[in-house]
């Protein structure tokens, strides 16, 4: 599987700023293109822990909540069915759609060593940080008898020293993603665990 750069620096149209579309609208989109429960499951979890950092930390209006949880949910929406032109497929779908500019610059900016696409606003550079950690975070959890019941930070920090542990979740993209955010990795991990953990 080769991820080619987007090659592209601009996506969307100024105009359709505001432009969104509903959730119920984004799940279907998801169940059409993605049959893998358990990509669909992390795209939950990472809306989830996106839409709760807007409003808890951002003091998001409910339009720009919206735009985070969106981008969440539709950011790997095309890596099952096309894994070699994952994000591309994605935003051409949005930009189809007329969809908010925002919220397509963040899903293309989601992994920068891949798509060649800069983080520029506060939701780019978090969703950068927590794509990763998140599914790492699940992952953690789903070994635990009691998944994430009492899961601390701690433990998770631990198996994160563990390169064996998840080996394809690249520490480094955790590391570059924290470095453009004033933010520690420590409550980064708390808020995920406790944004996620109940997402079915
Ligand atoms: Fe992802």
């Amino acid at each position: 599987m080769a991820i080619h750069t987007l090659n592209r620096s601009t996506f969307g149209d100024p105009k359709n700023a505001g432009n969104l579309m509903s959730i119920e609208e984004a799940n279907a989109l998801l169940n059409e293109w993605v049959p893998n429960e358990r990509l669909k499951l992390h795209m939950k979890q990472v809306a989830a822990v996106m839409k709760a950092w807007a409003l808890e930390k951002e003091n998001a209006d409910e339009i720009t909540a919206l735009k985070w949880e969106l981008a969440g949910l539709l950011h790997d929406a095309d890596w099952e069915k096309y894994p070699d032109d994952h994000c591309r497929i994605i935003i051409e779908e949005l930009e189809r759609r007329n969809i908010d500019p925002d919220v397509i610059h963040c899903i293309a900016s989601h992994g920068p060593g891949y798509f060649g696409v800069e983080p520029v606003s506060k939701m780019d550079k978090m969703i950068y940080a927590i794509d990763e950690l998140s599914g790492f975070v699940h992952a953690a959890a789903l070994i635990r008898p009691t998944k994430y019941e009492d899961l601390d930070v701690k433990s998770v920090l631990k198996k994160l020293k563990t390169p064996s542990f998840a080996a394809q979740v690249n520490r480094n993209d955790i590391t570059d993603a924290l470095s453009r955010i004033d933010v520690s990795l420590e409550e980064l991990i708390r808020f995920i665990i406790d944004h996620q953990k109940n997402v079915a």
